[in-house]
Formats: structure tokens, sequence, C-alpha cells
């Protein structure tokens, strides 16, 4: 590579916490290499995006910020790059509609990032335009030996596992971030070292499936314990489990093991049988009800989290109804709700119809948010009059003067600061005055 001035990049990051690791991984690959990353946009010579390809509205909102770009690419030279899973899925379509883009790269292709640039950035200069594409899933890659270049904060990152041989029906994420494979424990533990090191207090374990992570003799309940076991680290996160395969050796390291969060984010999707099996979900609603009383029984204040789609195909009102009912059954701490979207390509795109109107979609996800923020703020009144432990990590969002951080169980709570303020990463203690679905308040 032969740069003549060193290249400035502007990256930004869409999509869930996956991409924020992996954008991590990608500015420590363009930095080994010279580039040099900049906040603003206007001083950048690259401007990279990482993307999401979730739902319809990920990709919009891309779109959106591409149509930004383009009136930026009008007043100057610029590299375009598009990243991860929207450039993996739509591959080649995405260059053709939006001209804008230069370069595409996978999930995967990361490692080609800096010659990509490069060559990009030498071709603009010769006012040649020829896009660059690099969009092959491995079985193998797993960024081995790449220290990602993490944002400042109290949480790292770690991701333990890529990619997703789950294929729930509904799912893009197979599709975009292709086989699972594991990371070497080693490296997990050294990284988790080198976070403790650098000040992070918090570190959360990333995979679609962590359940499924194997590597030699290791499975998930031992990598989580023996990172948890790391010195300087307060606590240990994960996300996500699926409820398929939840092992009592997770549910006993959790419930035991004091620098292992008590939250668990355990993905429901639907409570009628006939639609879990036509997500290919590979449980019934009873059973996700069984998993819920097995961890609470073992771990009374663990705290639960959810997703759900509404209106996923051929979804009637009493499939709607079973989900409901479950909901209240279960009492779950909160849930994100979403409205059923079809992706190109999966399974359900190819053998069932998006049959349920928008307007159904969207009843039933107002129904399903009304019921769970009364549960949330119900749950969250347990809290009241009690001492909790707080990880501090900054100002609150909505007003400078209230400090902000996070229970073990991953609610917000927000004290006036007048009522003492250590800095992020210190741990206090609490007690907590009043609740409201989404947030506790302390004092
Ligand atoms: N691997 C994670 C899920 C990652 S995607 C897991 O299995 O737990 C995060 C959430 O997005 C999913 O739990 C699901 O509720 C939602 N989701 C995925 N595909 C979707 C689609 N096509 N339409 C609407 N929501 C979807
Ligand atoms: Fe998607 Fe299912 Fe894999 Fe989660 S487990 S990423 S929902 S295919
Ligand atoms: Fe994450 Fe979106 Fe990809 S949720 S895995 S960035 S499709």
């Amino acid at each position: 590579m032969s740069l003549k001035t060193l290249p400035h990049v502007h990256l930004e990051t869409f999509g869930c916490q996956m991409n924020e690791s992996d954008s991590e991984l990608v500015r420590s690959l363009l930095k080994q290499q010279g580039f040099v990353f900049t906040e603003d946009r206007e001083r950048a010579d690259i401007l990279l995006v990482n993307t999401c390809a979730i739902r319809e509205n990920a990709h919009n909102k891309i779109y959106a910020h591409l149509s930004e770009l383009k009136a930026v690419k009008k007043q100057r030279p610029l590299v375009v790059g598009v990243l991860g899973c929207m450039a993996q899925n739509l591959k080649t379509d995405l260059a053709d509609k939006e001209p804008i883009v230069d370069v595409l790269a996978g999930p995967d292709s990361y490692r080609q990032l800096p010659t990509l640039l490069a060559t990009a950035l030498e071709a603009q200069e010769q006012g040649l335009a020829q896009k660059r594409f690099a969009l092959d899933l491995s079985e193998y890659e797993t960024y081995e030996g790449i220290l990602p270049d993490r944002d400042s904060g109290v949480n790292a990152w770690i991701t333990v596992m890529r990619g997703c041989d789950n294929f729930c029906s509904f799912c893009v994420v197979p599709y975009t971030r292709g086989r699972e494979r594991s990371r070497d424990p080693e490296s997990i533990l050294d990284e988790a070292r080198d976070a403790a090191a650098r000040g992070f207090r918090q570190i959360t374990l990333l995979g679609q499936n962590v359940n499924s992570y194997r590597h030699g003799a290791w499975d998930f309940a031992a990598l989580i314990r023996a990172v948890a076991d790391q010195g300087g680290i307060e606590r240990v996160r994960f996300t996500s489990p699926h409820p398929k395969d939840f092992p009592p050796a997770l549910i006993e390291a959790i419930a035991t093991h004091p620098g292992i969060c008590k939250h668990i984010h355990l993905p429901l999707q639907s409570g009628s049988d006939r639609i879990l099996e036509l997500m290919g979900r590979t449980y019934t609603g009873a059973e996700y009800l069984a998993l819920v009383d097995r961890i609470r029984c073992a771990i009374p204040d663990i705290v639960l989290t959810t997703d759900i789609i509404c209106g996923f195909c051929s979804e009637s009102d009493d499939d709607f109804q079973a989900t409901f009912r479950l909901v209240e059954q279960a009492q779950l701490d909160s849930a994100y709700i979403f409205k059923y979207s079809e992706r190109k390509n999966t399974i359900a795109a190819r053998k069932y119809a998006d049959d349920v109107p928008d307007q159904v979609k969207g009843r039933r996800v107002s129904q399903l948010v009304d019921m769970q923020r009364a549960i949330t703020a119900d749950r969250n009144r347990r809290y009241i009059g009690k001492e909790v432990g707080i990880l501090v990590e900054g100002d609150a969002t909505r007003s400078s003067s209230q400090g902000m951080g996070k229970t073990d169980g991953n609610i917000t709570v927000v004290w006036d600061k007048s009522t003492g303020h250590p800095g992020p990463g210190t741990m206090v203690t609490k007690h907590i005055f009043d609740a409201s679905a989404a947030t506790l308040y302390g004092e």
C-alpha cells in the first residue's frame, strides 16, 4: 500500500452490539495500516458506515444516511464504504442502487479493508471510478490476534463467537454473518485482561447463540466463569442465549459467581406453539415458561428480558392472544417488541406469505407494549425502599445535573448529583425511592 498522506476515516455504526464490537476491530485493523480516525466527518477522506439488515426499517435508516452522504460527496472527493450485515445481505445490488458507494465489505472480510480502501483512494486520485467488494463469508474467521480498538467507557464488548447456524425462519443473520464458529478461550481471556488493564470495569460477552459456544473442552459456562475470575473486572454480562438450550451449568454460574450479572436476555419471539414451530424456534410456550421457572428458582433476584415479534406469517388473533397471555403470565422485566419484517431469502420469505396487514401488526405491537410497560413498572417498584449496587456510567441523558448507572440486572438508575456522584466505573450503593417503567430513582 502506498499512500501519500495519512487518510482520515470517519466511521458510523448502526445495528446491534456485535456491530459495535466489529467497528472496534475495523478501527484496529485500519489504524495498524496508518489510517487515522476522526470524529469530524468534514475532515474525512473516507466515510464508512457499518450497517444492519435485521428489519426493513434498519435498511431504510441506512438509505437515509447514504443520501445524506451523497450531498457531502458532491462537495469534495471521498471514498464511501459500506460494511456489515446490509452490505453482505444486498451485495452488489446495493452498490448498483447507490452510485456513491465505492467499497463494500461484509463481516468476515474486514482484513481486506485496508487494501480495498487504499486502492479505492488511489483510483479516485487518478479519476477512475471502480467499485471494490469483499463479501466472502468464512467458516473460520474469528479475527484472532486483532485487539479491538475500544470505545472508551465502562463496558468492553468481547465477541466470543461469530455467525449463527440456527436459521430461525424469519432471521437474516445466518445469511449476513455466516456459519457459527467459536473463538479460542485463551484469546478471549487475553482480551479480558487487556480490557481490565485499560480500566474497563464491565465485560459483555457477545454471540448470536452463546450456549452453542464450544472450543475443545470449553463450553460457555466455563468461559464466562473464567472471564469473571479475571481481576479488575467488576461485572460480566452476556447476550444472547437461545431458550432451546439453557444448560444448568450456566444457571449455576449466574447464581453463584458474584461477578456474573443476574440478567438474562431470553428471546421468546412468540407465545403460540404453532408460530414458534413455523419460526423454527424448537421450543414451546410451556417449555419457555418452565425455563423461566427453573431460572427464577435458582436465582430469585434474576432480571429477565425478552424479544417478541408480532405479525409473523399467518399469525391469527388466537396466536397473538397466546403470546399476550404468555407475556402476562411470565411477568418478565422488560421486552423489545417488533413488527415482523420480511427479509429476502430467509426461510419465511421463501415458504410463507407475509400476510398480516401492517395495521394489525402495529395494533398487536402496541397492545403488547402497553401491557409490558405496566408489568415493567410494577416489577421495577419492587426495588423501592431497597439499597442497590450500581456501576456508575456517567451523566444521565436527560440532564447533566443527574448521574446515571446500571444495576446488576441492567436497570437504569438516575440520581441527583448533589447527593454524591463518583466518576464512571465506580461501584456505589443507592437507596431507591421511586421507579418508573424505564428508570429507578436513587439517592
Ligand atoms: N441471536 C439473537 C437475535 C438477534 S436479532 C437471538 O436469537 O436471541 C434480535 C431480535 O430481532 C430477535 O430476537 C428478533 O426478535 C428480532 N428480529 C429478527 N429478525 C426479525 C424480523 N425479520 N422481523 C422482526 N424482528 C426480527
Ligand atoms: Fe437469528 Fe435465530 Fe440466529 Fe438469533 S438464533 S441470530 S434469531 S437465526
Ligand atoms: Fe446485528 Fe443487525 Fe447484523 S442486529 S447481526 S447488525 S443484521
